[in-house]
């Protein structure tokens, strides 16, 4: 899946204000933890514990599709990352966490980093993307509510949204082996 280099800058988003100087790279490792400290700041404490965390324990993130946008200064500014899971038989992408940084929301980095990481999962051949949120939102990606798509409890079923193929696709989602 994908040719790019690790660090390669993909793109820069086409947006206003501060997203002109924003560059998107592939994570790597070494940005592992100032992506994991943006992700502290954007959410609730305790983030890890959610049940969804459990589907990535011990399986290795789709590193081709995870993403980093850094400010002109180098900071992250905001990540996403998307790991494989299971639904039944079947392989899926689950998508998250994606966050921007407080001070970066609402200039179109969230989605400029949606679209990104969907294309080059498109690219890739992943035949369907499923997360956890807020339909208002991510109905404008094309997510809609997957009926039968079972999260790991206490998941709320309205907020388990795919995107792409999922008909005839139903079950638990379980993580990746
Ligand atoms: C969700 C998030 C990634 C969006 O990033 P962003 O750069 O602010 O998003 P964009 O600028 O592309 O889009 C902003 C629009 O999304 C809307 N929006 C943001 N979060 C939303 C939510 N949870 N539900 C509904 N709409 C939402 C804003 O109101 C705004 O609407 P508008 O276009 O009508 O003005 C960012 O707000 C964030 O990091 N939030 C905290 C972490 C989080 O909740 N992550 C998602 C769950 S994994």
């Amino acid at each position: 899946m994908g040719t790019a280099k690790s660090h390669d800058a993909l793109a820069t988003p086409a947006g206003t204000g501060n997203n002109r100087a924003m560059e998107l790279h592939r994570e790597t490792e070494a940005d592992g933890w100032e992506v994991e400290a943006l992700f502290d700041t954007c959410f609730a404490p305790g983030r890890t514990a959610l049940s969804s965390y459990r589907l990535r324990d011990g399986v290795p993130p789709a590193r081709d599709l995870c993403l980093v946008a850094r400010g002109a200064a180098g900071e992250v500014a905001g990540a996403i990352r998307f790991w494989p899971v299971c639904v039944g038989p079947h392989s899926a992408m689950l998508l998250g966490p994606v966050a921007v940084h407080p001070t970066r929301q609402g200039e179109g980095l969230g989605a400029f980093l949606l679209q990104s990481g969907l294309d080059r999962a498109a690219v890739g051949g992943v035949a369907r993307v499923l997360l956890v949120g807020d339909a208002s939102y991510y109905g404008r990606f094309g997510f809609r509510r997957l009926r039968g798509v079972t999260m790991p409890p206490p998941t709320n079923p309205d907020r388990v949204l795919g995107v792409w193929d999922w008909d005839g696709i139903a079950g638990s989602v379980t993580r990746a082996v």
